[in-house]
């Protein structure tokens, strides 16, 4: 595996590899990698020739300066971790390497980066879009891989690839579970004892929300879900919306939308989890 720390070294890398036709499978990641992440890498080793990953905090994502100073970094584990699922090329730039001169780009994907994320980390989405456009275009990738986690960012990323006509393919691969059902993220790790032991009510309540979805309106699912979660002192529901899968307008019947979401934030104590349910 090796690791390349500048864009002038991984562009060279990546000439090589498509001089010789070979399928570039890419998955960008902020580091901290959790078995989410390995299965993104896992999948990306069987679809292709070679497998690259990018570890990258990237500060234009982050509204808040204390969760960008927070984010945990833990490069040498993650290094070996993409090691052991046979990644081959590991992108691990400084932010001048990224961010030459300011990224001043400003993106508009419509509604879709306007709610839920989009609404409650304003600039979020535009520092998604500035960063993967950028790697994008120095990886050149066959196919991209993100998790069903991030539900919103998987379709910001579709449509920037739709809008600015990228040649990859986006693979969404679904979220990866800890035994008790949370969400694997790499913010788990800032989770006290306490607060860990509560996280695992929001998968449960979305799990139940999905299972008697017909006995229950849009509405009083959404009051629902909200007090269930917020029955624990340690979390405090951010919102819970209940929209159209493909366009993330919130729907207000369930015969709104063919495919209709869940997505919920929560804060537990300084930490920020997500989660999404597949209502159908
Ligand atoms: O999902 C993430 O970890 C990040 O948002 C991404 C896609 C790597 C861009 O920084």
């Amino acid at each position: 595996m090796k690791t390349v720390t500048t864009t002038k070294a991984l562009q060279s890398e990546i000439y090589k590899l498509k001089e010789q036709g070979l399928s570039i499978g890419f998955v960008p990641t902020m580091g901290a990698l959790h078995k989410g992440h390995l299965e993104l890498m896992k999948t990306a080793r069987t679809n292709n020739d070679i497998v690259v990953v990018s570890i990258f905090v990237n500060p234009t994502q982050f509204n808040n300066p204390n969760d960008l100073r927070n984010y945990p970094r833990t490069l040498e584990e993650d290094k070996m971790k993409c090691e052991s699922v046979g990644v081959d090329i590991v992108f691990v730039p400084s932010v001048e390497e990224v961010y030459p001169t300011p990224d001043n780009r400003v993106f508009d994907f419509g509604n879709l980066d306007k709610v839920m994320e989009g609404e409650h980390r304003p600039g979020h989405f535009n520092g998604v879009a500035q960063v993967v456009s950028k790697l994008f275009s120095l990886v050149k990738p066959t196919r991209s891989y993100f998790g069903q986690k991030d539900f919103q960012q998987l379709a910001v990323i579709r449509a920037l690839v739709h809008d600015f006509g990228i040649d990859v393919d986006i693979v969404a691969c679904p979220t990866v579970r800890e035994d008790d059902g949370l969400a694997m993220s790499s913010r788990n790790d800032l989770l006290s004892a306490k607060q860990r032991a509560s996280a695992p009510l929001i998968s449960k309540t979305l799990f139940a929300a999905q299972n008697f979805k017909a006995q229950k309106t849009v509405k009083e699912m959404i009051t629902w879900v909200i007090k269930e979660i917020n029955a624990d002192s340690e979390m405090e529901v951010e919102y819970f919306d209940v929209s159209n899968a493909q366009t993330l307008q919130p729907i207000t019947d369930w015969s709104d939308a063919d495919e209709v979401v869940g997505c919920v934030a929560v804060q537990v104590g300084n930490v920020r989890l997500i989660d999404n349910v597949i209502f159908k």
